[in-house]
């Protein structure tokens, strides 16, 4: 049975990873920040005859990461899943940039993958795959209006996944980034053009034929190519 771990899992996307994964016979290791708030991730795993296990995590807060590597330590993930996210201030700009917001956005965005990446790198076997969902708003290649709190982190996270991608392929991880479309989700909004189970689906093909010519890439929910 292949394992895969998922962080921000209550809801949205990481929630249809969840659901697909458990589907298709993983064994899932859910995590989220409020486990005893989390109704419908909580009813996944109590119809998946135990491939399901929610595990309290807040990838803000080293202390949690720590905490859930040391109630995870002995298990090995074919694939690890940095979903958790936020889009913090909108109207962020010159003249109104919420400092204190844009710290707290490349906290979740930026830090809690890399503490991720920095915890699990070493139980990541099998497939071995590190993948981060960032967004086209990170692609500089594509910068324009304003959303430079958000646009910034997920640009943050790609160079974070970019550099980290050559020292991990030295012990044969496969690490990518992706642009999930944009997803009918608390986030994406009720009129977004792209379900969650098509955005998943197309994403969790790609992770599985992943090979590592495709390490450092930054890729669309489709598997088509994003600029940087
Ligand atoms: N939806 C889109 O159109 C779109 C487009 C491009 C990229 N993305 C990216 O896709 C990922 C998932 O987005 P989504 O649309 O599913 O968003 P969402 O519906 O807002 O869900 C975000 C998830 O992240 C979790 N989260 C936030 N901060 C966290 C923290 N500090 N620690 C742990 N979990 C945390 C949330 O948990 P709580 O329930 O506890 O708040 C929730 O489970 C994000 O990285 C986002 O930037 C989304």
């Amino acid at each position: 049975m292949s394992n895969v771990l998922i962080t921000g899992a209550s809801r949205g996307i990481g929630r249809e990873f969840v659901r697909q994964y458990a589907a298709d016979g993983w064994r899932v290791f859910a995590c989220c920040r409020n486990p005893a708030a989390a109704e419908e991730l909580n009813a996944l795993a109590a119809a998946s005859a135990d491939c399901v296990t929610v595990h309290p995590l807040d990838v803000d807060d080293g202390g949690s990461v720590a905490a859930l590597q040391a109630a995870l330590a002995g298990e090995s993930f074919d694939v690890l899943i940095n979903n958790a996210g936020i889009i913090g201030a909108r109207g962020d700009g010159l003249g109104d940039m919420n400092y204190d917001a844009w710290a707290a956005t490349m906290n979740t965005n930026v830090f809690g993958p890399m503490r991720m990446a920095d915890a699990f790198a070493a139980q990541l076997g099998g497939e071995k795959k590190l993948v981060t969902i960032s967004s086209r708003m990170g692609s500089i290649a594509n910068a324009k209006n304003r959303s430079i709190i958000y646009r910034s982190s997920k640009a943050a996270v790609n160079m974070v996944m970019a550099c980290l991608s050559g020292e991990l392929a030295a012990r044969d991880i496969v690490t990518t980034v992706f642009h999930p479309g944009h997803v009918q989700t608390d986030m994406g909004g009720a009129e977004a053009p792209v379900t969650p189970a098509d955005s998943v689906t197309g994403m969790r093909g790609v992770i599985a034929g992943l090979t590592p010519a495709d390490n450092g890439r930054f890729l669309n929910y489709d598997g088509s190519e994003i600029a940087w």
